[in-house]
Protein backbone atom coordinates (compact mmCIF):
# COMPACT_ATOMS: atom_id res chain seq x y z
CA UNK A 1 0.00 0.00 0.00
CA UNK A 2 2.96 2.31 0.77
CA UNK A 3 4.30 1.90 -2.80
CA UNK A 4 0.64 2.94 -4.25
CA UNK A 5 -0.08 5.77 -2.36
CA UNK A 6 3.65 6.85 -2.72
CA UNK A 7 2.87 6.91 -6.58
CA UNK A 8 -0.28 8.81 -5.85
CA UNK A 9 2.03 11.79 -4.74
CA UNK A 10 4.46 11.18 -7.17
CA UNK A 11 1.64 11.92 -9.69
CA UNK A 12 0.06 14.90 -7.78
CA UNK A 13 3.09 16.77 -7.82
CA UNK A 14 4.02 16.06 -11.34
CA UNK A 15 0.32 17.40 -12.47
CA UNK A 16 1.31 20.53 -10.33
CA UNK A 17 3.98 21.38 -12.68
CA UNK A 18 2.21 20.81 -15.88
CA UNK A 19 -1.01 22.29 -15.55
CA UNK A 20 -2.65 24.48 -13.17
CA UNK A 21 -6.27 22.49 -13.68
CA UNK A 22 -7.53 21.13 -10.86
CA UNK A 23 -5.65 17.59 -10.41
CA UNK A 24 -6.97 14.31 -11.72
CA UNK A 25 -4.97 12.15 -9.41
CA UNK A 26 -6.06 8.75 -10.62
CA UNK A 27 -4.71 5.99 -8.74
CA UNK A 28 -1.77 4.02 -10.59
CA UNK A 29 -2.77 0.99 -12.95
CA UNK A 30 -6.34 1.72 -12.37
CA UNK A 31 -7.02 2.81 -15.85
CA UNK A 32 -8.02 0.21 -18.26
CA UNK A 33 -7.12 0.58 -21.47
CA UNK A 34 -8.65 -3.09 -23.14
CA UNK A 35 -11.53 -5.66 -22.46
CA UNK A 36 -11.01 -8.67 -24.69
CA UNK A 37 -14.15 -9.68 -26.38
CA UNK A 38 -14.64 -5.53 -27.24
CA UNK A 39 -12.82 -4.03 -30.17
CA UNK A 40 -14.44 -1.01 -30.35
CA UNK A 41 -13.16 2.38 -28.29
CA UNK A 42 -13.89 2.43 -25.02
CA UNK A 43 -16.84 5.13 -24.69
CA UNK A 44 -15.50 7.03 -21.29
CA UNK A 45 -12.69 5.88 -19.10
CA UNK A 46 -13.27 2.87 -16.85
CA UNK A 47 -11.01 2.26 -13.97
CA UNK A 48 -10.54 -0.55 -11.73
CA UNK A 49 -9.03 -2.09 -8.62
CA UNK A 50 -9.18 -2.48 -4.76
CA UNK A 51 -9.62 -0.64 -1.96
CA UNK A 52 -8.22 -2.10 1.48
CA UNK A 53 -10.72 -0.85 3.85
CA UNK A 54 -8.51 -2.85 7.15
CA UNK A 55 -4.69 -3.03 6.82
CA UNK A 56 -4.41 -5.54 9.61
CA UNK A 57 -6.33 -8.00 7.86
CA UNK A 58 -5.64 -7.53 4.37
CA UNK A 59 -9.37 -7.00 3.52
CA UNK A 60 -9.72 -5.01 0.61
CA UNK A 61 -13.03 -4.68 -2.14
CA UNK A 62 -12.91 -4.41 -5.58
CA UNK A 63 -14.48 -2.11 -7.80
CA UNK A 64 -15.04 -1.33 -11.07
CA UNK A 65 -15.63 2.42 -11.83
CA UNK A 66 -17.21 3.70 -15.34
CA UNK A 67 -17.06 7.53 -15.57
CA UNK A 68 -19.79 9.03 -17.02
CA UNK A 69 -20.34 9.18 -21.49
CA UNK A 70 -21.96 12.67 -21.16
CA UNK A 71 -20.05 14.77 -18.37
CA UNK A 72 -18.06 13.04 -16.21
CA UNK A 73 -16.83 16.00 -14.35
CA UNK A 74 -20.84 17.13 -13.68
CA UNK A 75 -22.62 14.47 -13.53
CA UNK A 76 -23.53 12.63 -10.07
CA UNK A 77 -21.34 9.83 -8.96
CA UNK A 78 -23.26 6.80 -8.45
CA UNK A 79 -22.89 3.75 -5.83
CA UNK A 80 -24.58 0.61 -7.35
CA UNK A 81 -24.43 -3.31 -5.32
CA UNK A 82 -26.32 -6.30 -5.93
CA UNK A 83 -27.62 -7.99 -3.03
CA UNK A 84 -27.67 -11.70 -2.33
CA UNK A 85 -26.20 -11.19 0.21
CA UNK A 86 -22.97 -12.70 -1.73
CA UNK A 87 -23.55 -11.68 -4.97
CA UNK A 88 -21.38 -9.65 -7.18
CA UNK A 89 -21.96 -6.09 -8.71
CA UNK A 90 -20.66 -7.45 -11.91
CA UNK A 91 -24.21 -9.08 -12.17
CA UNK A 92 -25.72 -5.49 -13.02
CA UNK A 93 -22.63 -4.81 -14.76
CA UNK A 94 -23.00 -7.85 -17.34
CA UNK A 95 -27.15 -8.04 -17.36
CA UNK A 96 -28.19 -5.19 -16.21
CA UNK A 97 -27.08 -1.35 -16.92
CA UNK A 98 -23.31 -1.60 -17.81
CA UNK A 99 -21.96 -0.22 -20.64
CA UNK A 100 -21.88 -3.37 -22.33
CA UNK A 101 -24.42 -6.34 -24.00
CA UNK A 102 -22.63 -9.50 -23.59
CA UNK A 103 -23.12 -11.92 -26.59
CA UNK A 104 -22.56 -15.52 -25.84
CA UNK A 105 -19.37 -16.82 -27.55
CA UNK A 106 -20.59 -18.99 -30.69
CA UNK A 107 -18.20 -21.80 -29.74
CA UNK A 108 -16.79 -23.48 -26.45
CA UNK A 109 -13.80 -22.23 -24.80
CA UNK A 110 -13.91 -18.79 -26.53
CA UNK A 111 -14.78 -15.19 -24.94
CA UNK A 112 -18.49 -13.31 -25.36
CA UNK A 113 -18.23 -10.75 -27.65
CA UNK A 114 -18.95 -7.30 -26.24
CA UNK A 115 -21.49 -4.33 -27.92
CA UNK A 116 -21.95 -0.78 -26.70
CA UNK A 117 -25.43 -1.13 -24.12
CA UNK A 118 -27.55 2.06 -25.63
CA UNK A 119 -29.25 1.88 -22.19
CA UNK A 120 -26.34 2.02 -20.15
CA UNK A 121 -26.18 4.29 -16.94
CA UNK A 122 -23.09 5.38 -17.56
CA UNK A 123 -25.20 7.50 -20.30
CA UNK A 124 -25.86 9.72 -17.74
CA UNK A 125 -23.31 9.10 -14.19
CA UNK A 126 -20.29 7.92 -13.40
CA UNK A 127 -20.68 4.64 -11.77
CA UNK A 128 -19.00 2.28 -9.62
CA UNK A 129 -20.07 -1.05 -9.07
CA UNK A 130 -18.51 -3.06 -5.89
CA UNK A 131 -18.22 -6.16 -4.78
CA UNK A 132 -19.00 -6.44 -1.27
CA UNK A 133 -18.62 -7.57 1.56
CA UNK A 134 -15.11 -8.49 1.24
CA UNK A 135 -15.26 -12.59 -0.06
CA UNK A 136 -18.03 -11.46 -2.63
CA UNK A 137 -16.91 -11.02 -6.32
CA UNK A 138 -13.41 -9.96 -6.42
CA UNK A 139 -13.53 -8.97 -3.13
CA UNK A 140 -11.21 -10.71 -0.48
CA UNK A 141 -9.67 -10.55 3.00
CA UNK A 142 -6.61 -12.16 3.85
CA UNK A 143 -8.19 -12.96 7.25
CA UNK A 144 -10.93 -15.65 6.63
CA UNK A 145 -12.20 -14.48 9.57
CA UNK A 146 -14.01 -11.70 8.23
CA UNK A 147 -15.83 -14.07 6.00
CA UNK A 148 -18.33 -14.20 9.08
CA UNK A 149 -19.91 -10.95 8.44
CA UNK A 150 -23.47 -9.27 8.67
CA UNK A 151 -25.38 -5.99 7.87
CA UNK A 152 -23.34 -3.75 10.38
CA UNK A 153 -19.79 -4.89 10.12
CA UNK A 154 -20.79 -4.23 5.92
CA UNK A 155 -21.83 -0.84 6.13
CA UNK A 156 -19.14 0.34 7.95
CA UNK A 157 -16.62 -1.64 5.48
CA UNK A 158 -18.50 -0.09 2.58
CA UNK A 159 -18.36 3.66 4.38
CA UNK A 160 -14.60 3.67 4.60
CA UNK A 161 -14.51 2.25 1.20
CA UNK A 162 -16.05 5.46 0.23
CA UNK A 163 -13.72 7.64 2.53
CA UNK A 164 -10.40 5.94 0.73
CA UNK A 165 -11.99 6.07 -3.08
CA UNK A 166 -13.03 9.37 -2.84
CA UNK A 167 -9.51 10.34 -1.19
CA UNK A 168 -8.01 8.20 -4.33
CA UNK A 169 -10.73 10.04 -6.94
CA UNK A 170 -10.53 13.71 -5.24
CA UNK A 171 -12.29 15.33 -8.40
CA UNK A 172 -15.41 13.55 -7.83
CA UNK A 173 -16.02 14.61 -4.41
CA UNK A 174 -18.00 17.83 -5.66
CA UNK A 175 -20.50 15.70 -7.52
CA UNK A 176 -24.07 15.08 -6.04
CA UNK A 177 -23.42 11.28 -4.48
CA UNK A 178 -25.89 8.70 -4.93
CA UNK A 179 -26.15 4.76 -3.05
CA UNK A 180 -28.49 2.82 -4.77
CA UNK A 181 -28.80 -1.25 -5.65
CA UNK A 182 -31.53 -3.95 -6.04
CA UNK A 183 -32.44 -6.82 -4.01
CA UNK A 184 -31.01 -7.85 -0.78
CA UNK A 185 -29.14 -4.55 -1.29
CA UNK A 186 -32.34 -3.01 0.23
CA UNK A 187 -30.08 -3.62 3.19
CA UNK A 188 -26.99 -2.62 1.85
CA UNK A 189 -28.30 0.70 0.84
CA UNK A 190 -30.08 2.19 3.95
CA UNK A 191 -27.57 1.32 6.58
CA UNK A 192 -24.63 2.61 4.39
CA UNK A 193 -26.46 5.66 3.44
CA UNK A 194 -27.06 6.04 7.36
CA UNK A 195 -23.32 5.51 7.83
CA UNK A 196 -22.60 8.16 5.02
CA UNK A 197 -25.10 10.89 7.34
CA UNK A 198 -23.44 10.07 10.21
CA UNK A 199 -19.86 10.63 8.89
CA UNK A 200 -21.27 13.60 7.35
CA UNK A 201 -22.65 15.25 10.70
CA UNK A 202 -19.47 14.38 12.16
CA UNK A 203 -17.63 16.40 10.16
CA UNK A 204 -15.45 13.25 8.95
CA UNK A 205 -13.41 13.83 6.09
CA UNK A 206 -13.28 13.58 2.55
CA UNK A 207 -16.74 15.24 2.87
CA UNK A 208 -19.04 13.10 1.11
CA UNK A 209 -21.66 15.23 -1.22
CA UNK A 210 -24.45 12.70 -0.45
CA UNK A 211 -27.96 13.41 -1.89
CA UNK A 212 -30.51 10.44 -2.29
CA UNK A 213 -30.71 6.92 -2.52
CA UNK A 214 -32.16 4.35 -4.63
CA UNK A 215 -33.35 0.25 -3.93
CA UNK A 216 -35.18 -1.60 -6.42
CA UNK A 217 -37.18 -4.94 -5.57
CA UNK A 218 -35.14 -4.53 -1.83
CA UNK A 219 -35.69 -6.44 1.39
CA UNK A 220 -36.75 -4.17 3.99
CA UNK A 221 -38.81 -5.42 6.92
CA UNK A 222 -39.83 -9.07 7.80
CA UNK A 223 -43.07 -8.67 8.32
CA UNK A 224 -43.85 -6.45 4.99
CA UNK A 225 -41.77 -8.71 2.64
CA UNK A 226 -43.33 -11.73 4.34
CA UNK A 227 -46.53 -10.81 3.88
CA UNK A 228 -46.18 -9.68 0.76
CA UNK A 229 -46.21 -13.07 -1.34
CA UNK A 230 -49.47 -14.01 -0.79
CA UNK A 231 -51.46 -10.97 -2.12
CA UNK A 232 -49.14 -10.70 -5.12
CA UNK A 233 -49.82 -14.13 -6.09
CA UNK A 234 -53.49 -13.63 -5.28
CA UNK A 235 -53.24 -10.40 -7.45
CA UNK A 236 -51.57 -12.17 -10.78
CA UNK A 237 -54.12 -15.03 -10.49
CA UNK A 238 -51.11 -17.61 -9.64
CA UNK A 239 -53.68 -18.56 -6.68
CA UNK A 240 -57.78 -19.06 -6.83
CA UNK A 241 -59.44 -17.29 -5.03
CA UNK A 242 -60.62 -19.73 -2.73
CA UNK A 243 -57.25 -20.23 -1.33
CA UNK A 244 -56.79 -17.07 -0.94
CA UNK A 245 -59.50 -16.47 1.47
CA UNK A 246 -59.05 -19.69 3.10
CA UNK A 247 -55.46 -18.34 3.63
CA UNK A 248 -56.46 -15.07 4.83
CA UNK A 249 -58.48 -16.29 7.53
CA UNK A 250 -56.80 -19.28 8.87
CA UNK A 251 -53.62 -16.51 8.93
CA UNK A 252 -55.32 -13.42 9.51
CA UNK A 253 -53.64 -12.06 7.42
CA UNK A 254 -50.17 -12.82 8.93
CA UNK A 255 -48.78 -15.10 6.24
CA UNK A 256 -44.92 -14.74 7.32
CA UNK A 257 -45.05 -16.46 10.59
CA UNK A 258 -47.67 -18.74 10.46
CA UNK A 259 -49.17 -19.42 14.03
CA UNK A 260 -51.13 -22.52 13.60
CA UNK A 261 -51.51 -25.66 11.36
CA UNK A 262 -54.27 -24.25 9.46
CA UNK A 263 -52.84 -21.52 8.47
CA UNK A 264 -49.33 -23.60 7.95
CA UNK A 265 -51.24 -25.81 5.54
CA UNK A 266 -52.78 -23.07 3.52
CA UNK A 267 -49.30 -21.81 2.74
CA UNK A 268 -47.93 -24.85 2.13
CA UNK A 269 -50.90 -25.25 -1.12
CA UNK A 270 -50.04 -21.79 -2.19
CA UNK A 271 -45.71 -22.59 -2.33
CA UNK A 272 -47.38 -25.87 -4.31
CA UNK A 273 -49.34 -24.01 -7.02
CA UNK A 274 -46.95 -21.74 -7.35
CA UNK A 275 -43.69 -24.18 -7.54
CA UNK A 276 -42.15 -24.61 -10.89
CA UNK A 277 -42.33 -20.57 -11.56
CA UNK A 278 -39.34 -18.54 -12.29
CA UNK A 279 -39.25 -16.15 -8.98
CA UNK A 280 -37.45 -13.75 -10.39
CA UNK A 281 -39.64 -12.86 -13.15
CA UNK A 282 -42.90 -15.20 -13.49
CA UNK A 283 -43.43 -14.50 -17.06
CA UNK A 284 -39.95 -16.09 -17.76
CA UNK A 285 -39.25 -19.48 -18.72
CA UNK A 286 -36.96 -21.33 -15.96
CA UNK A 287 -33.49 -21.78 -17.15
CA UNK A 288 -32.52 -25.50 -15.74
CA UNK A 289 -28.20 -25.21 -16.02
CA UNK A 290 -26.18 -27.70 -16.00
CA UNK A 291 -25.93 -27.71 -11.95
CA UNK A 292 -29.43 -27.61 -11.47
CA UNK A 293 -30.76 -31.32 -10.28
CA UNK A 294 -34.11 -31.83 -11.19
CA UNK A 295 -36.21 -33.31 -8.27
CA UNK A 296 -39.37 -35.17 -8.53
CA UNK A 297 -42.00 -32.46 -7.44
CA UNK A 298 -41.94 -31.45 -3.70
CA UNK A 299 -44.62 -29.09 -1.46
CA UNK A 300 -41.83 -27.41 -0.22
CA UNK A 301 -40.98 -23.82 -1.52
CA UNK A 302 -38.93 -22.81 -4.05
CA UNK A 303 -35.35 -23.83 -5.89
CA UNK A 304 -35.41 -27.21 -6.50
CA UNK A 305 -32.16 -27.74 -5.16
CA UNK A 306 -33.28 -26.16 -2.05
CA UNK A 307 -34.35 -30.06 -1.31
CA UNK A 308 -30.91 -31.48 -1.71
CA UNK A 309 -29.63 -30.26 1.41
CA UNK A 310 -28.19 -32.63 3.62
CA UNK A 311 -26.33 -34.18 0.49
CA UNK A 312 -24.06 -31.12 1.23
CA UNK A 313 -20.23 -31.74 1.51
CA UNK A 314 -19.69 -28.12 2.63
CA UNK A 315 -17.86 -27.59 5.70
CA UNK A 316 -20.49 -24.77 6.89
CA UNK A 317 -23.76 -25.94 8.77
CA UNK A 318 -26.25 -25.59 5.79
CA UNK A 319 -28.98 -27.64 7.05
CA UNK A 320 -29.59 -25.88 10.25
CA UNK A 321 -28.96 -21.91 8.25
CA UNK A 322 -31.61 -23.05 5.71
CA UNK A 323 -34.32 -24.16 8.42
CA UNK A 324 -33.81 -20.81 10.35
CA UNK A 325 -35.99 -19.00 7.69
CA UNK A 326 -37.41 -19.68 4.39
CA UNK A 327 -35.61 -17.13 2.55
CA UNK A 328 -36.42 -15.61 0.11
CA UNK A 329 -39.90 -16.04 0.60
CA UNK A 330 -41.97 -14.62 3.09
CA UNK A 331 -39.36 -13.73 5.34
CA UNK A 332 -36.46 -13.00 3.66
CA UNK A 333 -34.73 -10.56 6.41
CA UNK A 334 -35.25 -11.98 9.23
CA UNK A 335 -33.18 -11.36 12.19
CA UNK A 336 -30.03 -14.16 12.29
CA UNK A 337 -28.12 -16.07 9.57
CA UNK A 338 -29.23 -15.01 5.82
CA UNK A 339 -28.35 -18.28 3.92
CA UNK A 340 -26.79 -16.88 0.64
CA UNK A 341 -28.11 -18.50 -2.54
CA UNK A 342 -25.32 -20.98 -3.24
CA UNK A 343 -25.94 -22.54 0.97
CA UNK A 344 -29.56 -22.87 -0.43
CA UNK A 345 -28.82 -24.92 -3.61
CA UNK A 346 -25.41 -26.40 -3.37
CA UNK A 347 -24.81 -24.42 -7.09
CA UNK A 348 -22.83 -21.52 -7.68
CA UNK A 349 -25.79 -20.41 -9.94
CA UNK A 350 -29.02 -18.81 -9.24
CA UNK A 351 -32.21 -20.92 -9.52
CA UNK A 352 -34.13 -20.56 -13.38
CA UNK A 353 -31.02 -18.19 -14.11
CA UNK A 354 -28.62 -18.85 -16.84
CA UNK A 355 -25.06 -17.09 -15.91
CA UNK A 356 -22.88 -18.31 -18.68
CA UNK A 357 -21.66 -15.27 -19.82
CA UNK A 358 -20.57 -13.92 -17.03
CA UNK A 359 -18.55 -17.22 -15.82
CA UNK A 360 -17.01 -17.36 -19.16
CA UNK A 361 -16.05 -13.65 -19.20
CA UNK A 362 -14.67 -12.68 -15.40
CA UNK A 363 -13.08 -16.29 -15.09
CA UNK A 364 -11.00 -15.83 -18.12
CA UNK A 365 -7.30 -14.86 -17.37
CA UNK A 366 -6.73 -12.31 -19.44
CA UNK A 367 -10.31 -10.26 -18.87
CA UNK A 368 -8.89 -10.76 -15.10
CA UNK A 369 -5.48 -9.11 -15.93
CA UNK A 370 -7.47 -6.27 -18.17
CA UNK A 371 -9.68 -5.37 -15.36
CA UNK A 372 -7.30 -5.42 -12.41
CA UNK A 373 -8.48 -8.51 -10.39
CA UNK A 374 -6.26 -10.26 -7.04
CA UNK A 375 -4.03 -13.11 -7.82
CA UNK A 376 -5.62 -16.50 -7.75
CA UNK A 377 -4.14 -17.24 -4.62
CA UNK A 378 -6.34 -14.67 -3.38
CA UNK A 379 -9.48 -14.79 -4.93
CA UNK A 380 -9.41 -18.04 -7.02
CA UNK A 381 -12.79 -18.11 -8.78
CA UNK A 382 -15.05 -15.51 -9.88
CA UNK A 383 -19.02 -16.06 -8.80
CA UNK A 384 -21.99 -14.50 -9.06
CA UNK A 385 -23.10 -15.30 -5.97
CA UNK A 386 -20.70 -16.81 -3.64
CA UNK A 387 -21.20 -19.42 -0.33
CA UNK A 388 -18.05 -17.87 0.84
CA UNK A 389 -19.37 -15.89 3.63
CA UNK A 390 -21.37 -16.63 6.55
CA UNK A 391 -23.84 -13.56 6.96
CA UNK A 392 -25.81 -11.97 9.69
CA UNK A 393 -28.60 -9.86 9.10
CA UNK A 394 -28.07 -7.77 12.63
CA UNK A 395 -29.46 -4.28 11.66
CA UNK A 396 -33.20 -5.30 12.02
CA UNK A 397 -36.03 -3.11 10.03
CA UNK A 398 -35.00 -0.87 7.48
CA UNK A 399 -37.87 1.79 8.06
CA UNK A 400 -36.29 3.51 11.13
CA UNK A 401 -33.17 3.72 8.77
CA UNK A 402 -35.91 5.27 5.74
CA UNK A 403 -37.61 7.59 7.89
CA UNK A 404 -33.89 9.19 9.18
CA UNK A 405 -32.73 9.61 5.77
CA UNK A 406 -35.63 11.27 4.74
CA UNK A 407 -36.50 13.44 7.26
CA UNK A 408 -32.64 14.47 6.62
CA UNK A 409 -34.02 15.44 2.88
CA UNK A 410 -32.27 12.66 1.26
CA UNK A 411 -34.01 11.49 -2.00
CA UNK A 412 -35.56 7.76 -1.67
CA UNK A 413 -37.03 6.58 -4.89
CA UNK A 414 -38.20 2.89 -4.09
CA UNK A 415 -38.91 1.09 -7.35
CA UNK A 416 -40.37 -2.46 -8.08
CA UNK A 417 -40.50 -4.66 -11.49
CA UNK A 418 -43.82 -5.59 -10.97
CA UNK A 419 -43.66 -9.40 -11.84
CA UNK A 420 -40.77 -10.10 -9.22
CA UNK A 421 -41.72 -12.68 -6.98
CA UNK A 422 -38.88 -13.14 -4.90
CA UNK A 423 -39.15 -9.05 -3.20
CA UNK A 424 -42.75 -8.36 -4.80
CA UNK A 425 -44.16 -5.10 -5.12
CA UNK A 426 -46.67 -5.75 -3.00
CA UNK A 427 -44.66 -5.66 0.13
CA UNK A 428 -42.25 -2.48 -0.80
CA UNK A 429 -45.78 -0.78 -1.60
CA UNK A 430 -47.32 -1.31 1.88
CA UNK A 431 -43.87 -0.50 3.88
CA UNK A 432 -43.80 2.98 1.87
CA UNK A 433 -47.42 3.73 2.61
CA UNK A 434 -46.81 2.57 6.29
CA UNK A 435 -44.27 5.36 6.56
CA UNK A 436 -47.03 7.84 7.05
CA UNK A 437 -46.31 10.37 4.53
CA UNK A 438 -48.74 12.70 2.70
CA UNK A 439 -49.44 11.96 -0.94
CA UNK A 440 -48.00 14.27 -2.83
CA UNK A 441 -48.12 12.82 -6.00
CA UNK A 442 -51.20 10.21 -6.31
CA UNK A 443 -51.10 6.73 -7.34
CA UNK A 444 -50.46 7.08 -11.77
CA UNK A 445 -49.20 5.82 -14.58
CA UNK A 446 -45.48 7.21 -16.21
CA UNK A 447 -44.82 7.32 -19.28
CA UNK A 448 -42.31 6.69 -21.67
CA UNK A 449 -42.39 6.64 -25.42
CA UNK A 450 -46.12 7.11 -25.50
CA UNK A 451 -46.36 3.87 -23.16
CA UNK A 452 -47.63 3.47 -19.45
CA UNK A 453 -43.98 1.96 -18.29
CA UNK A 454 -45.28 1.28 -14.80
CA UNK A 455 -46.90 2.95 -12.01
CA UNK A 456 -45.89 5.68 -9.15
CA UNK A 457 -46.79 7.11 -5.76
CA UNK A 458 -45.05 10.31 -4.89
CA UNK A 459 -44.95 11.15 -0.64
CA UNK A 460 -43.75 13.61 1.07
CA UNK A 461 -40.38 14.07 2.09
CA UNK A 462 -39.01 12.87 -1.70
CA UNK A 463 -40.01 9.35 -0.88
CA UNK A 464 -41.42 8.02 -3.93
CA UNK A 465 -42.90 4.45 -4.45
CA UNK A 466 -42.79 3.20 -8.24
CA UNK A 467 -43.36 0.06 -10.44
CA UNK A 468 -42.06 -1.11 -13.67
CA UNK A 469 -44.78 -2.58 -15.35
CA UNK A 470 -43.64 -6.34 -16.91
CA UNK A 471 -40.25 -6.04 -15.25
CA UNK A 472 -38.83 -8.95 -13.08
CA UNK A 473 -36.58 -9.05 -9.67
CA UNK A 474 -33.88 -6.80 -11.80
CA UNK A 475 -35.21 -4.26 -13.49
CA UNK A 476 -33.14 -2.89 -15.81
CA UNK A 477 -31.97 -6.45 -17.38
CA UNK A 478 -35.73 -6.89 -18.34
CA UNK A 479 -36.75 -3.29 -18.83
CA UNK A 480 -33.80 -1.34 -19.98
CA UNK A 481 -34.97 2.01 -22.04
CA UNK A 482 -37.34 2.71 -19.06
CA UNK A 483 -34.88 2.05 -16.77
CA UNK A 484 -32.58 4.45 -17.82
CA UNK A 485 -35.05 7.63 -18.21
CA UNK A 486 -35.82 6.98 -14.52
CA UNK A 487 -32.63 6.36 -13.10
CA UNK A 488 -31.90 10.08 -15.20
CA UNK A 489 -35.12 11.67 -13.74
CA UNK A 490 -34.28 10.54 -10.42
CA UNK A 491 -31.00 11.61 -10.07
CA UNK A 492 -32.07 15.09 -11.71
CA UNK A 493 -34.55 15.60 -8.76
CA UNK A 494 -37.23 15.70 -11.87
CA UNK A 495 -40.66 14.52 -11.46
CA UNK A 496 -41.27 11.34 -13.52
C1 LIG B 1 -7.90 -12.88 12.02
O1 LIG B 1 -8.68 -11.96 12.71
C2 LIG B 1 -9.09 -12.36 13.99
C3 LIG B 1 -10.09 -11.33 14.53
O2 LIG B 1 -9.52 -10.04 14.51
C4 LIG B 1 -7.86 -12.56 14.87
O3 LIG B 1 -8.26 -12.99 16.16
C5 LIG B 1 -6.95 -13.57 14.22
O4 LIG B 1 -5.77 -13.67 14.96
C6 LIG B 1 -6.63 -13.19 12.78
N1 LIG B 1 -5.93 -14.26 12.14
C7 LIG B 1 -4.81 -14.09 11.51
C8 LIG B 1 -4.22 -15.31 10.84
O5 LIG B 1 -4.24 -13.02 11.45
C1 LIG C 1 -55.17 -19.79 13.30
O1 LIG C 1 -54.66 -18.54 13.70
C2 LIG C 1 -55.33 -17.43 13.13
C3 LIG C 1 -54.60 -16.17 13.56
O2 LIG C 1 -54.41 -16.12 14.92
C4 LIG C 1 -56.79 -17.42 13.52
O3 LIG C 1 -57.46 -16.32 12.94
C5 LIG C 1 -57.41 -18.73 13.04
O4 LIG C 1 -58.74 -18.79 13.42
C6 LIG C 1 -56.64 -19.90 13.61
N1 LIG C 1 -57.19 -21.12 13.06
C7 LIG C 1 -57.44 -22.18 13.81
C8 LIG C 1 -58.01 -23.37 13.11
O5 LIG C 1 -57.20 -22.18 14.99
C1 LIG D 1 -32.83 8.71 13.83
O1 LIG D 1 -32.59 10.02 14.26
C2 LIG D 1 -32.95 10.30 15.60
C3 LIG D 1 -32.78 11.76 15.89
O2 LIG D 1 -31.94 12.39 14.98
C4 LIG D 1 -32.17 9.39 16.52
O3 LIG D 1 -32.51 9.65 17.86
C5 LIG D 1 -32.47 7.94 16.18
O4 LIG D 1 -31.72 7.06 16.97
C6 LIG D 1 -32.20 7.67 14.72
N1 LIG D 1 -32.65 6.37 14.28
C7 LIG D 1 -31.83 5.37 13.97
C8 LIG D 1 -32.33 4.31 13.12
O5 LIG D 1 -30.70 5.31 14.37
C1 LIG E 1 -37.14 17.34 -2.71
O1 LIG E 1 -36.00 17.41 -3.55
C2 LIG E 1 -35.89 18.60 -4.28
C3 LIG E 1 -34.76 18.45 -5.26
O2 LIG E 1 -33.59 18.03 -4.62
C4 LIG E 1 -35.72 19.75 -3.29
O3 LIG E 1 -35.62 20.96 -3.98
C5 LIG E 1 -36.92 19.78 -2.34
O4 LIG E 1 -36.73 20.74 -1.35
C6 LIG E 1 -37.14 18.44 -1.68
N1 LIG E 1 -38.41 18.45 -0.98
C7 LIG E 1 -38.54 18.03 0.28
C8 LIG E 1 -39.92 18.08 0.85
O5 LIG E 1 -37.59 17.65 0.95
Amino acid sequence: MATVNSVVCFFFLVNIFLSSRPTQSVPEGALITELPGFSGTIPSKHYAGYVTVDESHGRSLYYYFVESESNPSEDPVVLWLNGGPGCSSFDAFVYEHGPFNFEKAKTKGSLPTLHLNPYSWSKVSNIIYLDSPAGVGFSFSKNKSDYITGDIKTALDTHTFLLKWFELYPEFLSNPFFITGESYAGIYVPTLAYEVMKGIDAGTKPNLNFKGYMVGNGCTDDEFDGNALVPFAHGMGLISDELFEEARIECNGNFYNPLNESCATKLKKVDQVIDGLNIYDILEPCYHGPETVETAPSYIRLPSSFRRLGETERPLPVRKRMFGRAWPLRAPVRDGIVPTWPQLSNSHNLPCTDNEVANSWLNTDIVRKAIHTAEKSDVSIWGLCTDNILYHHDAGSMIKFHKNLTARGYRALIYSGDHDMCVPFTGSQAWTRSMGYKVVDEWRPWIVNNQVAGYIQGYDKNLTFMTIKGAGHAVPEYKPQESLYFYKRFLDGLPM
